[in-house]
């Protein structure tokens, strides 16, 4: 039995990815600090349905504190990470900056501290966030991971990318094998708030009106939360040779304009949205699209939900948790 460390596993993608481990035989050490960036109401009822499995075991720590971490590696004797704690959010990044310093910056270095020390240590895998690509035209071509990065617009872009870059620099130093993952726009059952899909279903269903910022023509390739866990937990299977960090984009290769977005949310709530158009916000980009050429050719990995079917499963999801 193989024991997979999960960080940020109170989160949203944390918590799918620790189901679907434990599910499949694995134990799970989750290691999260609740912290409130959104209500931790949420990330107790995720944890709720982990709790009680076999295997589980949760650790209420910051994953900045590098000792803690060591000593959580050494105990549990973890050979595979599955790092997915971060401080999440473009906007929120221009308002508490040093958010992203402790738990992107320090966090990141603190976990790969933990693996370099880590007897046979086998794999890292991180998440990165499609952000890294920077500005691209809308109906542009499809990002790929040897693209030009260097013009992050947001600081939680830029600390994505540090930690892209302190991986590669700790796999040449000290031969960790890593997975890079550029995650494009998540989305699903227990969600997060923070998100566009999620507050747009809420406030549709409350009657208030909701804010489309770029004027409605941006565009996202949304990523049904199942095609991600499916990504994720392929690539850990898979690491890399001594020394790489493998960097793949998981999206759904689909971009999608906002205002059609909006439009399946009406179709899945059932009722019309009242839309407010609105500029633009700094930190945002205008467009992301993956190329999945890579981590398809690696572990055969094909998103299989679009958004007419994935995003019904989460507005049943948010009736329900709502009540
Ligand atoms: N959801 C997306 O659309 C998306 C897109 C691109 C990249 N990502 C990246 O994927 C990963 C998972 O994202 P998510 O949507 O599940 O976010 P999330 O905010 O739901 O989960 C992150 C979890 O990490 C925990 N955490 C944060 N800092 C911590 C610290 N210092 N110590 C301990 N725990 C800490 C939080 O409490 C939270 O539960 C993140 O690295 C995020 O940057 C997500």
């Amino acid at each position: 039995m193989r024991t997979v460390l999960v960080t940020g596993v109170a989160g949203f993608v944390g918590s799918h990815v620790a189901h679907r481990l434990l599910h499949a035989g694995d134990a799970v050490v989750g290691v999260d600090n609740f912290n409130a960036y959104y209500d931790p109401a949420l990330k107790e009822h995720r944890i709720s349905s982990l709790e009680p499995l076999p295997g589980f075991t949760l650790v209420r720590m910051d994953f900045a504190d590098a000792e803690g971490m060591s000593r959580v590696v050494r105990e549990h004797g973890i050979r595979h990470v599955v790092h997915l704690g971060a401080q999440a959010g473009v906007r929120y990044s221009l308002e508490k900056p040093f958010e992203y310093e402790k738990s992107n910056l320090a966090g990141h270095l603190s976990v790969l501290e933990a693996c370099r020390h880590a007897p046979d240590f086998e794999h890292l895998v991180y998440a990165s966030s499609s952000s890294v690509y920077g500005h691209r035209p809308a109906s542009g071509v499809a990002f790929r991971e040897s693209d030009r990065v260097d013009e992050p617009v947001s600081l939680y872009a830029a600390t994505k990318r540090a930690c892209e870059l302190i991986s590669s620099t700790y796999g040449h130093l000290y031969g960790i094998p890593q997975s890079g993952l550029r995650f494009f726009t998540v989305y699903g059952p227990a969600g997060r708030p923070d998100m566009a899909y999620y507050s747009f279903t809420q406030k549709i269903l409350r009657g208030e009106p909701i804010e489309i910022f770029g004027e409605g023509n941006m565009e996202r390739d949304f990523t049904y939360i199942d095609d991600v866990v499916d990504g994720v937990v392929g690539v850990l299977d898979r690491p890399p040779e001594r020394g790489v960090n493998n960097i793949l984009n998981i999206g759904n290769d689909r971009p999608e304009r906002l205002l059609d977005f909006v439009r399946h949310i009406e179709e899945a709530v059932g009722r019309e949205a009242r839309m407010i158009l609105r500029p633009m916000q700094p930190g945002d980009v205008v467009a992301t699209w993956a190329d999945i050429t890579k981590i398809r050719a690696l572990i055969g990995y094909e998103p299989k939900t679009t958004l007419a079917t994935g995003l019904p499963k989460f507005v049943e999801w948010y009736r329900s948790y709502a009540r």
